[in-house]
């Protein structure tokens, strides 16, 4: 056994292999939904794999007074209810041993020092040395506050980084002044600007399908590749949000991240090596390489009242907190073009929305048909083109459509379909994304982490289409709720020979 086995016995017999360094964890936002839905569970997710820091705690902050009792007791009622692991007594003490509270007002400096204090004598008791992750849960309106303070307070040792929750900015501008505000009292390699999609299993899956497999590199192109098609679809409305998505939309909520995000990795060239920063290179080079749509070349929706799985659901401007004559995008689709040697001329459909069919998040890559089909018999409905499709979620997993021949006499061509299933291959249940991101900025790794140029690439993008919805007369509500969005989305594929995806 170990010396570090002996130290901490739920360490015994696992995989060891990506253990951080002890540090102390501190997360401002701790009374609010996130810390208690996903950060806790995923902590003691971590825990329960012996995957955490040997020497750890976590520090809650929040301006909401309580007690150190107080916030164990709540966190340990958000892993039960929450958590994706069973419950056990003893992972949990080990991890509220060190648990401790802190009512601070941000804009306070005496109670800024009152987390010094504490952090100083965590670091005493627990064998931190100084070493601290901020994770910022809380609204985008306190973290230059906090930046500031912490910078103001940083610790002579130890090292800092810094995890800061999306959305990161409203536009380019306000993004490129929380950039300037961060790197003036932070080096880029201690900030970590969280999608938590990037966490994802199936997301970090394409870029091992694309680089890990040599069969795919190939024809991932211009020359085999007809075009791609990405769909981030919810069947749930806005959940009580609705002042938040007033000010946000599909467009802020939804596109300048996840979405570009994913047309980023299926765009990208291979990185010599898998470090934060070519990756990251690849994925940049990739979102300057955007061109800006035209209008005619983007579609808008919001929903009106509608059916989803049977149920009459209202429609977006009677959500509570919503403008009865509101203008804001629940649906935006989109034909983007990659103007690189890769992509030249190869579109790629984009199209998320709020309230359609039902919970999807595809990426598919359809192949251009076979170039002459020598069968009489086969009609062109009957051979389809390949198409691969990558499922994010739900469903993990990736399916390739190929043509077939129907058994029996003559040569009838039916598209069948190859699959893999995450929940077959792999035993293991899928780790939830915020594991996977914590651990990670735990370790230094910021792979999946956006990086400030990347942020402002997407926010340019996003700000020159917003800026052409100035002028635009769509009349909204322009699809029910439960359909597929408005008919004008799928004109937009119509007038190129094509559609989207059936469901
Ligand atoms: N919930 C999710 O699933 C989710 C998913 C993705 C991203 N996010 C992002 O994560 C952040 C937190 O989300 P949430 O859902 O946890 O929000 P929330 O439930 O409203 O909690 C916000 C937290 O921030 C604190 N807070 C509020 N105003 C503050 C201020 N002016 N200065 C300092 N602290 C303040 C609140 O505590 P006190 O009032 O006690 O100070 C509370 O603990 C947001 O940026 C959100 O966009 C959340």
């Amino acid at each position: 056994m170990s010396a570090h086995a002996e130290e901490n016995p739920l360490l015994e017999g696992l995989d060891l292999g990506r253990r951080p360094e002890s540090c102390a964890l501190v997360i401002f936002g701790a009374s609010g939904d996130l810390t208690q839905r996903k950060l806790m569970p995923a902590l003691y997710s971590l825990a329960i794999r012996g995957l955490l820091p040997e020497h750890f705690v976590v520090i809650g902050a929040a301006r909401t007074p309580g007690t150190d009792d107080e916030f164990r007791a709540k966190m340990r009622e958000a892993i039960e209810k929450y958590a994706r692991d069973p419950f056990r007594e003893d992972v949990w003490e080990r991890l509220a041993s060190g648990m401790r509270y802190a009512a601070l007002d941000f804009s306070d400096e005496t109670s800024e020092n009152s987390l010094v204090r504490i952090l100083s004598t965590v670091d005493a008791e627990y064998g931190t040395q100084g070493n601290r992750v901020f994770y910022f849960a809380v609204p985008p309106n306190a973290i230059a506050t906090l930046v500031s303070e912490l910078a103001a307070r940083r610790a002579a040792e130890g090292w800092v980084r810094l995890i800061i929750e999306k959305p990161f900015g409203n536009d380019l501008a306000s993004a490129r002044s929380l950039n300037e505000l961060i790197a003036d009292r932070f080096s880029e390699r201690e900030v970590y600007r969280i999608d938590h999609y990037l966490g994802k299993e199936t997301v970090q899956n394409m870029l091992a399908l694309r680089f890990a497999n040599g069969i795919f590199e190939p024809i991932w192109n211009r020359q085999f590749v007809d075009h791609v098609q990405i769909t981030v679809a919810e069947s749930i409305g806005i959940e009580g949000r609705g002042s938040f998505y007033e000010h946000t939309g599909a467009i802020r909520d939804i596109f300048q991240n996840l979405l570009l995000q994913l047309v980023a990795i299926t765009a990208m060239e291979p990185p010599s090596d898998f470090t934060a920063d070519s990756v990251r290179n690849e994925k940049v080079k990739v979102l300057r390489s955007l061109q800006t749509p035209d209008p005619t070349s983007v579609v808008r929706g919001q929903y009106g009242r509608g059916f989803v799985e049977g149920i009459e659901v209202p429609g977006y401007r009677e959500e509570d907190g919503v403008d009865p004559a509101s203008m804001t995008d629940t649906y935006v689709a989109a034909k983007l073009y990659v103007d690189n040697w890769r992509w030249a001329d190869t579109p790629f459909y984009v199209r998320m929305g709020k309230r359609l069919g039902r919970r999807e998040t595809t990426v598919a890559i359809q192949f251009k048909r076979a170039p002459h089909p020598p069968f009489a018999e086969a009609t062109s409905d009957s051979l389809r083109p390949n198409v691969l499709l990558i499922h994010v979620q739900p469903d993990e997993g990736m399916s390739l459509a190929i043509g077939a021949k129907v058994p029996g006499q003559g040569m009838s061509i039916r598209t069948v379909h190859m699959d893999f299933l995450y929940g077959s291959a792999f035993r293991e249940g899928l780790p939830e994304a915020y594991e996977r991101l914590i651990l990670d900025a735990m370790l230094g790794d910021a792979t999946l982490f956006t990086r400030s140029d990347e942020i402002e690439e997407q926010w340019a993008l996003v700000d020159a289409i917003t800026s052409a919805w100035e002028r635009d007369r769509t009349a909204f509500p322009n699809y029910a709720a439960g359909t597929w969005g408005p008919p004008s989305a799928d004109e937009l594929l119509h007038r190129d020979g094509r559609s989207w995806r059936r469901h």
